[in-house]
């Protein structure tokens, strides 16, 4: 079996480095392209409180347990997870917990990417003002023209694993630490400027009565199960890069409170996203449940109606982009860290190997958009398959494995020294929280 990890044996230069890096893999197109449709076709306000209950009730507890999997393993995923398994005593079998991660990783990026490609094609267009015509009439049309493009697609879906490749080949000083110290503070700033915007010239108070207040009308079962799927993807659980940053944490920093950090910073984006997409919305009479397309097809109208429209769209597209690259390093990590462990393969030619093979995959959801938008089997196109498997099934699995071995199959006294309690309330409640709700949850 593998030696001792390579990549393993680094740590992030800092709390904040780890940090930036966690809130950047948390912060994503799921924040800002799905949360807001979501609560949109969810009933609003009605969809952010349930969203809340699950983030910190399901959430943080899973998330303190794959850290601390992560940290105690020092190495990827799956042998993280095997290591800890030898020191309790337990199953080999266990590293599955790690193995869903590292292979939903691999599915989650292949379309993760072709929608982060989309975002870098319309940030071009905005910004040079090509889309500054569209209106209610033609944008769905232009949608249309965009993903049709087969090659257009496919070559942003390149440049985007290609910027990905490129930041995870240089290593976790090099590479990652780097891209998110320049990207975070890029992607708060940029936020807020949209939010301050979106205020000034939108519509406010439908907004806040829009997010803020619940319609309880429009919940259903359907509702609830999407808002723990949307929690889980939100906060980069259950697929590997929560356990692999966990890896480099140093011992002195806790990881209660970073989850709590974590979680708190995701949710309020999220909530931001909110606060910058629906005044203008509102404002433009156009309508808020529009779903995926609510991005795409409905804001651009709104942009291109508004002063200034070429550089708030423009903003708003570099944002979502930026947003997304911080999360695709954090689904390739896992997998890189595991082929230079496992493998022996040093990092650069792992980054772009797996990140080929990953590109390779893409190449499926691509042609769902176009040529194989009618090749459909199972859920539907091979994008809604892989999405349907990675959060309907792997997700849930890798979720449920990770919070039973750490709340029925570890030793307290392991936990205890992992996470240094500081107070003996909060240690049992999340424990409780652990070992029967969230499974019940999640199964
Ligand atoms: N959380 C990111 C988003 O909101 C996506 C992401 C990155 C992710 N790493 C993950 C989702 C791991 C699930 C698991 O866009």
């Amino acid at each position: 079996m593998a030696g001792p990890a390579p990549a393993a044996h680094e740590n992030w230069s800092s709390r904040l480095a780890f940090m930036f890096a966690a809130i950047g893999s948390a912060v994503g197109l799921g924040n800002i392209w799905k949360f807001p449709y979501e609560a949109g076709e969810g009933g609003g306000g009605a969809f952010v409180l349930i969203y809340l209950a699950f983030v910190f009730g399901i959430g943080v507890p899973v998330m303190i347990a794959e850290l601390s999997l992560g940290r105690r393993g020092k190495m990827s995923p799956p042998n993280a997870v095997r290591s800890v398994a030898k020191q309790e005593g337990r199953s080999n079998l266990w590293s599955i917990a790690g193995w869903s991660g590292v292979i939903g990783a691999f599915l989650v990026l292949s379309f993760y990417s072709v929608i982060a490609g989309l975002t870098l094609s319309y940030m071009v267009d905005s910004f040079s003002g090509s889309i500054d015509t569209l209106d209610a009439s033609n944008s769905a049309d232009y949608f249309g023209s965009i993903t049709g493009n087969f090659p257009l697609l496919l070559l942003w879906h390149a440049i985007f694993m290609g910027l990905t490749i490129a930041v995870v080949a240089r290593g976790i000083h090099g590479g990652l630490e780097k891209a998110v110290t320049w990207l975070m503070p890029a992607l708060f700033a940029i936020l807020i400027l949209l939010v301050t915007y979106a205020m000034a010239v939108g519509d406010a108070a439908s907004t806040f009565t829009f997010l803020f207040q619940p319609d309880f009308s429009k919940v259903t079962l359907e509702t609830v199960i999407q808002a723990l799927g949307q929690a889980f993807f939100s906060l980069s659980l259950a697929l590997g890069s929560i356990m692999a940053y966990g890896a480099y944490v140093p011992r002195d920093v806790s990881l209660p409170k970073s989850a709590f950090i974590i979680a708190g910073a995701d949710t309020a984006v999220a909530i931001l996203a909110g606060l910058a997409i629906f005044p203008i919305v509102f404002q433009y009479g156009l309508e808020p449940g529009a779903g995926p397309g609510l991005v795409f097809i409905t804001l651009p109208v709104a942009f291109a109606q508004m002063p200034g429209g070429i550089l708030v769209g423009g903003a708003f597209f570099l944002l979502l982009a930026i947003a997304a690259l911080t999360s695709a390093i954090s689904l390739l990590e896992p997998i890189v860290a595991w082929l230079e462990e496992h493998r022996g393969i040093n990092r650069v030619k792992s980054a772009i190997g797996g990140g080929i093979a990953i590109f390779i995959l893409g190449i499926g959801s691509v042609l769902s958009f176009n040529y194989w938008a009618d090749v459909t089997f199972l859920r539907g196109t091979v994008l809604d398959n892989l999405d349907f498997l990675t959060n309907n099934i792997i997700m849930p699995l890798g979720g449920l494995l990770v919070a039973v071995f750490v709340g029925w199959r570890m030793k307290r006294i392991s936990i205890r020294d992992e996470l240094a309690p500081k107070s003996e309330f909060g240690f049992a409640l999340w424990l409780f929280m652990l070992r029967y709700v969230c499974p019940l949850a999640l199964g």
